[in-house]
């Protein structure tokens, strides 16, 4: 039912945890069922791209690859925040070689968080500057 890279991250989950100091704090629930993601980000203020990401779940193992292959995709890429902004949710299912339908709602989260993570970052930013 689930492709090998969605029981890989799910077995082997990447960049786990949070990062301390986070220029943004990301977090997304998911209606459906009521879990819940974390995404913390660090950010170069010079380049305005992601250094470091970290995420911690509260959810099914779907939701936990998603979470997992997000960090993924963005980690040592040196994205800028507009790049990272273009990820899409269908993005990150079709990373982990897609989700079976029923599962296709816990996808939902993790570019959802990271979204949110960027938006905070650009908030408190956008904060020191006025
Ligand atoms: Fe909640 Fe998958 S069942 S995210």
């Amino acid at each position: 039912m689930y492709s090998e890279k969605v029981m890989d991250h799910f077995y082997h989950p990447r960049n786990v945890g949070e990062i301390e100091d986070a220029d943004g704090v990301g977090v997304a629930g998911n209606p459906v069922c009521g879990d819940v993601m974390k995404i913390t980000i660090k950010v170069d203020r010079e380049s305005e791209t992601i250094k470091d990401i970290k995420f911690k779940t509260f959810g099914c193992g779907a939701a936990i690859a998603t979470s997992s292959m997000v960090t993924e995709m963005v980690k040592g890429k040196d994205l800028t925040l507009e790049e990272a902004m273009k990820i899409t949710n269908k993005m990150v299912a079709e990373a982990l070689d897609g989700l079976p339908p029923i599962k296709m709602h816990c996808s939902n989260l993790a570019a959802d968080a990271l979204h949110a993570a960027i938006e905070d970052y650009l908030k408190k930013k956008r904060g020191q500057e006025t």
